[in-house]
């Protein structure tokens, strides 16, 4: 499961997603968050992902196919433009920091929603690094990562500004919180996957060059400056903020 896989799943459990609902996951990506709704909504319910990506869109469908999942269907479609409701709860993960407004974006979403319907969100934000002393190679691979979304224009601190979001955006918030990711010499943090998955876009934006970054070899180095350093790194926070609809 992707990065804050059980973050997610605790999420939208406390949210209230429960067997039968109707979902839309709004930005679904390869759908690791779609697989997790359609679970939790089991057989007599559905979830619908949407993506403006026809790739991911396309790898999604696959994969629950592959996965023998029925209860749910992928679109290629924006996040401004939701497929037609009323669904019991709208969910999203990193896909409001892309956002120019996110506000208009959740305002559109929660228009798909039912009366008292569900909005839960999952967001990151970075946050200057509380320890890791020495961990030098920690702290210049996070700033490849928070570089290239400062250049991409997403928000890597929206995790921050989710209740004022989701409050502008004319829901009733219940709940913010918050995780932060923790590295420890012995607890291993898939950062050197992260960078791996974002290389392209990292090398694209002019961040840092392949032979800089040197993928094949970033995962142990990092593991080897833990170990070395003794030291514990936290310099990202998951969020997670859910509201309902008036
Ligand atoms: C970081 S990925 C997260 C994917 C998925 N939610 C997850 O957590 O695994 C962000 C996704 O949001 C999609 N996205 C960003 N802005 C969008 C928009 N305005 N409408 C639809 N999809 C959007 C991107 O195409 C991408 O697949």
């Amino acid at each position: 499961m992707a990065i804050g896989g059980e973050f997610m799943r605790r999420l939208l459990q406390d949210a209230g997603l429960r067997p039968s609902m109707r979902v839309l996951d709004a930005g679904c990506g390869s759908g690791d968050v779609t697989l997790i709704a359609a679970e939790l909504v089991g057989s007599a319910g559905h979830v619908v992902g949407i993506d403006r990506s026809v790739g991911v869109v396309h790898a999604a469908r696959e994969r629950a196919s592959a996965a023998g999942v029925g209860n749910v269907t992928f679109e290629t479609r924006d996040i401004d433009d939701p497929p037609e409701g009323p669904f019991d709860a709208v969910v999203g993960r990193r896909v409001l920091m892309y956002h120019p407004d996110p506000v208009r974006a959740v305002r559109g979403l929660a228009a798909a929603l039912r009366e008292g319907g569900i909005a839960a969100f999952h967001e990151h934000a970075a946050v200057e690094p509380l320890s890791g002393d020495g961990l030098m190679l920690h702290r210049t691979a996070q700033g490849w990562l928070h570089e290239t979304i400062r250049r991409e224009d997403g928000n890597g601190r929206i995790g921050m500004e989710l209740h004022a979001v989701l409050t502008q955006a004319g829901l009733n918030v219940v709940e913010v919180r918050a995780e932060a990711v923790v590295q420890t010499p012995t607890q291993h943090y898939a950062l050197a996957s992260i960078v791996g998955a974002v290389l392209p876009r990292i090398v694209e934006r002019g961040v840092a060059t392949a032979d800089e970054i040197d993928i094949g070899t970033l995962e142990a180095r990092l593991d080897a400056e833990r170990i070395a350093s003794g030291s514990t790194y936290v310099a990202d926070m998951m969020f997670g903020a859910w509201g309902q609809k008036r």
